[in-house]
C-alpha cells in the first residue's frame, strides 16, 4: 500500500527527542514555573503575569517584546550564538529565515529578560553593563569609572566602610588616598566580583580561564529545530494554547527538560475521520520513499511564508 493512503495510527514511533530521553542542550538558565507564576518587573517592579508569547516568538513576527529594552535591543553585539540542530548534521535543514513562522526563534536577552534582569553594576550609575563578552564588558566599565573620577577627584579620598569590619580580613587604614588609576582598578574590581559572581551567573554557565584575569560565558546552545525527521509549522497551529501541546512549560524547573508534546498529543488531532486533521503521512513527512528522504525547497513547505502579514 502507497504510504500516501496510510494514516497516523498505532506503532508509529515516539519522536525521537523524548524515545531516546534526550536532554535539552542549552546553558541558559530558566526556571520556567518561577516566570508562568506572577513575577515581580525588576526589583523594585509591580507584579505581572507573563505569558509563552512574552519570550517565545517566530522570526518573523515583529511586534514589541513587552519586557525587552530598547538600549539592549538596539546594541550591538561581538558574540555570535550558534543554535543547536537537534540531532541531525548541519547543512541538512533550511536556514531560520526560510523558516519564519513555523519555529520559535531563540530567545534573546535584550528582548525577553532585560527589562527585569537589569546588569547594573555600581550605585553611582543607573546604567547597565553591555550584554557581551566580558572583555566588552570589563572595557565599558573600567571606561565609566575613568570618566567618574575624572569628573569626581575628591572620591579619590576612601574612607574605610564600617562593614569591612566583619570580613575577618586585615583592615585597611582609615582614610587612604588613591591615584585614579588604582581607585579605578578597585572599583572595577568590586564591579566584576558582583558581576561574574552573581548576575551575569544567575542565568549563565561561567568558567575561569588560565591565564587570564575574564571568565568566559559558556556558548548558549539553543535548539533550533527538535524533530529533524518531520516537518512542523507552528503558524498552522496558531489556534491552539501553547500549554496544550507544551504542559511541562507551566512546571519545569530545569532547562534540561525537554518540554515537547508526546506523538500521542499528535494524534488527538491528526487522526481519520471528518472532525480531524490531516492524518495520512504526507501531511508530516515531506518524503514518500523512506529510503529516499530529502528536504524539500522552502517555498513549497512553508506557503504561510508568502502571504506577508504581521
Ligand atoms: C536573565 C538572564 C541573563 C543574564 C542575567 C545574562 N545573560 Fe547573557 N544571555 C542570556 C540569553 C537568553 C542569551 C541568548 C542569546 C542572546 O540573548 O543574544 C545570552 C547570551 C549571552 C552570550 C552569548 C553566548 C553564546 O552563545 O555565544 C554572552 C557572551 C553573554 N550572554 C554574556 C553575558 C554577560 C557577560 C552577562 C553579565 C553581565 C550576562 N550575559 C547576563 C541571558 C542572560
Ligand atoms: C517580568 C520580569 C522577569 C522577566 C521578563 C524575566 N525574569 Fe527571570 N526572574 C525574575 C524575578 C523577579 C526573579 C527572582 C524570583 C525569585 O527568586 O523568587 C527571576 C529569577 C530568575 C532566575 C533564577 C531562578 C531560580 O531558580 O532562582 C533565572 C535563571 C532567570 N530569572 C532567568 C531569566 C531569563 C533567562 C529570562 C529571559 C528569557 C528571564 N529570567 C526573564 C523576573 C523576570
Ligand atoms: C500543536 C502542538 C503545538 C502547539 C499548539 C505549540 N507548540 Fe511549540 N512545539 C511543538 C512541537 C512539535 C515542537 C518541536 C518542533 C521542532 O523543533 O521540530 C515545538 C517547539 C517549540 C519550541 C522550541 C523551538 C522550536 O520552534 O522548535 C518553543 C520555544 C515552543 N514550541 C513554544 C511554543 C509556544 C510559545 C506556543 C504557543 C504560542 C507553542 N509552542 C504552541 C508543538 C506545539
Ligand atoms: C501528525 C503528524 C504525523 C503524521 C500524520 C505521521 N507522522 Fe511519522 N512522525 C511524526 C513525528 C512528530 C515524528 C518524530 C520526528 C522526530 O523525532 O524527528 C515522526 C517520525 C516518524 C518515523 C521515524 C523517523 C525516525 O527516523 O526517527 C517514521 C518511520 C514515521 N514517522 C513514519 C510515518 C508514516 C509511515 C506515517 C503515515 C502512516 C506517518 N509517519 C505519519 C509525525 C507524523
Ligand atoms: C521568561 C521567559 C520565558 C517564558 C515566559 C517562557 N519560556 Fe520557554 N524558554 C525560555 C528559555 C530561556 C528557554 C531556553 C532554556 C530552556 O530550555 O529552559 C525556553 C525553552 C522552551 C522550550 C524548548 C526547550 C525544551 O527543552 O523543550 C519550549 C518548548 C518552551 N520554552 C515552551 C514554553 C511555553 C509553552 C511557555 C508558556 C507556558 C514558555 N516556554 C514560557 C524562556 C521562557
Ligand atoms: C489541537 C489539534 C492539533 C494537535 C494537537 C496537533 N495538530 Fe497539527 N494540525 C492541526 C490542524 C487543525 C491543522 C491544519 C488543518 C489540517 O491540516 O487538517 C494542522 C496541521 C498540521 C501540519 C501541516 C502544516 C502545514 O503547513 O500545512 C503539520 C505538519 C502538523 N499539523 C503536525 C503536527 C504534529 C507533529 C503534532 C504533534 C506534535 C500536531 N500537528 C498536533 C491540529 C492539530
Amino acid at each position: 500500500m502507497p504510504l500516501t493512503s496510510r494514516t497516523l495510527k498505532d506503532g508509529h514511533p515516539e519522536i525521537a527527542a523524548l524515545r531516546n530521553k534526550a536532554k535539552d542542550p542549552g546553558t541558559i538558565l530558566l526556571n520556567h514555573s518561577i516566570h508562568m507564576q506572577p513575577i515581580r518587573r525588576g526589583p523594585n517592579g509591580p507584579l505581572v503575569q507573563m505569558e509563552c508569547a512574552d519570550c517565545h516568538r517566530p522570526e518573523a513576527v515583529t511586534a514589541s517584546w513587552p519586557y525587552a529594552d530598547p538600549n539592549y535591543v538596539n546594541a550591538k553585539v561581538t558574540y555570535e550564538s550558534k543554535e543547536v540542530l537537534l540531532p541531525v548534521k548541519s547543512g541538512t535543514l533550511q536556514p531560520r529565515h526560510a523558516i519564519g513562522r513555523a519555529y520559535m526563534a531563540p530567545v534573546k536577552f535584550s528582548a525577553a529578560c532585560a527589562a527585569c534582569h537589569l546588569l547594573t553594576f555600581d550605585k553611582r550609575f543607573d546604567i547597565g553593563v553591555p550584554h557581551d563578552k566580558p572583555d566588552v564588558v570589563h572595557a565599558f566599565v573600567v571606561k565609566k569609572f575613568q570618566e567618574y573620577i575624572a569628573a569626581h577627584p575628591a572620591e579619590a579620598r576612601v574612607v574605610r566602610d564600617p562593614q569591612r569590619d566583619l570580613t575577618g580580613r586585615p583592615l585597611p587604614p582609615e582614610v587612604r588616598v588613591l591615584t585614579p588609576a588604582q581607585w579605578v582598578a578597585e572599583r572595577t574590581a568590586d564591579a566584576e566580583e558582583l558581576l561574574w559572581r552573581k548576575t551575569c551567573k544567575q542565568c549563565h554557565a561561567l568558567s575561569a580561564v588560565k591565564g587570564a584575569s575574564l571568565p568566559r560565558v559558556a556558548d548558549a546552545r539553543l535548539t533550533e529545530r527538535w524533530m529533524p525527521h518531520t516537518r512542523f509549522d507552528h503558524d498552522a497551529h496558531r489556534g491552539f494554547s501553547c500549554m496544550g501541546c507544551h504542559p511541562g512549560a507551566l512546571t519545569s524547573k530545569e532547562s534540561s527538560d525537554v518540554l515537547l508534546p508526546p506523538l500521542a498529543n499528535c494524534k488527538t488531532c491528526h487522526a481519520p475521520g471528518p472532525d480531524h486533521a490531516e492524518s495520512r503521512c504526507f501531511e508530516c513527512h515531506t518524503y514518500h520513499d523512506w529510503s529516499k528522504r530529502k528536504e524539500v525547497k522552502p517555498t513549497y513547505l512553508f506557503p504561510g511564508l508568502q502571504t506577508g502579514g504581521k
